[in-house]
Parts: C-alpha cells; sequence; structure tokens
C-alpha cells in the first residue's frame, strides 16, 4: 500500500510517500520538509496568517518533490491522507483542500489524520511497537501522556494545565534574548550553566495524576534573571541549565506517575514512546532511558526528523487507518481544535501486567 501524506497543521510544509506492507511493516519512500523559521524568527514565534500563506505558496512544489523522490505518479498510490488537525486553521484548510483535490482528479480515497495520532503511531513506522504502548508526546503545542491501545483508541493519562514544554522552552529563550525556536538554543546554554544555581520550582511534583504545569516555572525563571539584572553569558548559561534540569526533574516525575496509572488501566505497556521536538533534547533523551530502564521498559524514541512534524508520519497513520477500512468523505472540515479522545475506538486485548 503506498500513501502520500501531507502535513501543514504549523510551521512545517511536509509531505511524504510511505509504503505498508501487507504484514504491517512501514517504509519512506520520501520525506519532503519545508520549513518556515526564518520567515516567523523575526516575530519570535509563529505567526498564522503568514504560516497559511506559505504553505499556500510552497505546498503543490513540495508534494511534486516527495512524489518524484519516491519515483511514483498519483495513478499508482492508495490513498492521500492530510493532517486535518488540530493546529493553525489556515494552514490545516490548505492542506486538507490540497489532499482532497488530489483524491477527487484521480479517485483514490481520503484519510483525514488527526495530527496527535499521526505523532502517537510514528513508532509503529519507524519500530513496529505493539499496542499498547505508553507515549510521551512533548512538542511546542502539547505536552501529554497517553496510552496507545490501537488505532484510534487513545487513553489520555496526563496533560499539562498551562503551557506545553516547547513552548515553556520557547519563551524561556525569548526571555533570555535567544533566538527562535527557543528549544534548542536553550539546550545549547544549558550545556555550560550550572543546573543548581538557581533554586527553580518543580510544579506537580508527586502529584498521584499525571499532569504537567509548566507557567510557574517560567515566573520563577523570570524573577530570578530580574533579580541579577543585568545578566551576563554566565548568567543566561545558568538560568538554562537551571530551568532544563527542573523540566527534566518535572519530566521524570510526570512520567512515573504516567507509567503507573497505564499500567492499573492497560497492563504492561510494550513500549515508551517519545515523540515531538523536545524528545530531541539530550537531557529529557537521558531521563527517559533512566525511567524505561527502572521500568524494565523498552524505550523507543524515533529519529529526531521524525519526531518534529512530517509528511511521512502523517502518511504511515493514513495507510493504519486504511488499512482497517477507516476513510474520510471529501466534505470532512478542517479542526482547529481535535483532541484524541474524539477518534473511533478501535479496542485492542488487554495485556497481562507482569
Ligand atoms: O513537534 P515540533 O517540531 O512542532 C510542534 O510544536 O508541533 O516541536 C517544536 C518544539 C518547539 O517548542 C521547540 O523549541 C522544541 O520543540 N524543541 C526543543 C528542542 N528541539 C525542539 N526543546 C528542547 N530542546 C530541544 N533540543
Ligand atoms: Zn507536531
Amino acid at each position: 500500500m503506498l500513501i502520500l501524506g501531507i502535513e501543514t497543521t504549523c510551521d512545517e510544509t511536509a509531505a511524504a510517500v510511505v509504503e505498508r506492507s501487507s504484514a504491517g511493516e512501514g517504509r519512506i519512500l520520501s520525506n519532503i520538509v519545508l520549513s518556515q523559521v526564518s520567515e516567523h524568527a523575526a516575530y519570535g514565534g509563529v505567526v498564522p496568517e503568514i504560516a497559511a500563506r506559505a504553505h499556500v505558496e510552497a505546498l503543490d512544489h513540495v508534494i511534486s518533490r516527495a512524489m518524484a523522490e519516491a519515483g511514483c505518479s498519483f495513478d499508482r498510490i492508495d490513498g492521500v491522507a492530510a493532517a486535518a488537525g488540530p493546529g493553525l486553521i489556515g494552514g490545516v484548510i490548505v492542506g486538507l483542500t490540497t489532499a482532497k483535490a488530489i483524491a477527487l482528479v484521480n479517485e483514490k480515497p481520503l484519510i483525514a489524520v488527526n495530527h496527535l495520532e499521526a505523532h502517537a503511531l510514528t513508532a509503529r513506522l519507524t519500530d513496529s511497537v505493539a499496542f499498547p504502548y505508553c507515549l510521551f508526546l512533548a512538542s511546542g503545542g502539547h505536552t501529554q501522556i497517553v496510552a496507545v491501545r490501537g488505532v484510534g483508541n487513545y487513553v489520555r493519562l496526563g496533560t499539562t494545565v498551562d503551557d506545553a514544554i516547547g513552548e515553556a522552552f520557547d519563551k524561556t529563550a525569548k526571555l533570555l534574548g535567544l533566538g527562535y525556536p527557543g528549544g534548542p538554543q536553550v539546550e545549547v546554554e544549558a550545556r555550560s550553566g550550572n543546573p543548581a544555581r538557581f533554586a527553580l520550582p518543580r510544579p506537580m511534583l508527586g502529584k498521584p495524576n499525571a499532569d504537567f504545569s509548566l507557567s510557574g516555572l517560567k515566573t520563577a525563571l523570570r524573577l530570578e534573571a530580574e533579580k541579577i539584572a543585568p545578566i551576563s553569558d554566565q548568567d543566561v548559561r545558568d538560568l538554562c541549565a537551571s530551568f532544563q534540569q527542573a523540566v527534566v526533574d518535572v519530566v521524570a516525575d510526570r512520567l512515573r506517575a504516567g507509567l503507573k496509572l497505564f499500567r492499573e488501566s492497560c497492563g504492561e505497556p510494550t513500549a515508551l514512546v517519545a515523540a515531538g521536538g523536545v524528545a530531541a533534547n539530550e537531557a529529557i533523551r537521558k531521563v527517559l532511558h533512566r525511567l524505561s530502564f527502572e521500568g524494565g521498559t523498552q524505550l523507543v524514541v524515533p529519529p529526531a526528523a521524525l519526531c518534529t512534524d512530517n509528511g511521512a508520519m502523517i502518511a504511515w497513520a493514513g495507510a493504519e487507518r486504511l488499512a482497517l477500512g477507516l476513510i474520510d468523505t471529501l466534505e470532512t472540515p478542517p479542526h482547529a481544535r481535535w483532541p484524541l479522545s474524539d477518534l473511533v475506538a478501535r479496542p485492542t486485548p488487554r495485556r497481562k501486567a507482569g
């Protein structure tokens, strides 16, 4: 099965062709990602209107490249998948409408993919992970711990009550005068900083639920920076290191709680899976390794290029749905908000604990 996947929910214009074998194994034939970072950098964040216009300009070209690299024509594909949300609505409309046009003209099925489901299923494309597994999704817009029980079958075990982790990294970078996107820059500064210099809070630590809260941490960091203003380069490094250490401690604690909730409701997970741009952070990766070792659980972290937004994950989620006969009509609407819990449930058998 060959699927074209289109991703336009945020600031990446992306398209890919992915193959799924009858045994359920995935292979990426092409994966083209055009980042809009330079167009948004001057504003210190993504400007929705600029993003939507940039998707309109780039998408046809990105799709042509993905098809050419895969050595594939529209008549050879088995379906067209597009991220139909959640995301910035202008971009979602561009990608979904384009997918509908290709599906209509070439008489192919359309699969309207939930962007979060695509992140959730990527580990099955890269590592053929079996259900049920525990997903830690941390990006600029989302921070969730999810029990992935089957295609369309998700139980959200924890979420952030305010900022996403990537957003907290980005806001910290902005406050300290580092560039956009801020996560990678904060990580670089943190490497030569002292993580113990500033006593920042660890919100939600020890709570039995698996929720996150990041906004208090960000405020505490701002107050520390104001106290010692004007800040030197070394102050910036120490603030970044202290911030990152607080996030790492919070992630460890919240994931421990999340894995406990997972075992109580779904039995033993086949793996702990990370997804989203924040999973590119080395310190976060390290703590994920520690947690998986502690719990005797396999850790799966897809390559960074598949953790961040891309078309291959949309194509793969489309392939998984099409294989189950889950397709959509041309009337399918785009969604700005679209929680995983709204998807159609596909139950899989419960595994035994232990
Ligand atoms: O998944 P993603 O590419 O896009 C969405 O938000 O959907 O994630 C981007 C987010 C940004 O907030 C970025 O700052 C963060 O992931 N990020 C990182 C790192 N690389 C990307 N945060 C911390 N450390 C990193 N190395
Ligand atoms: Zn994403």
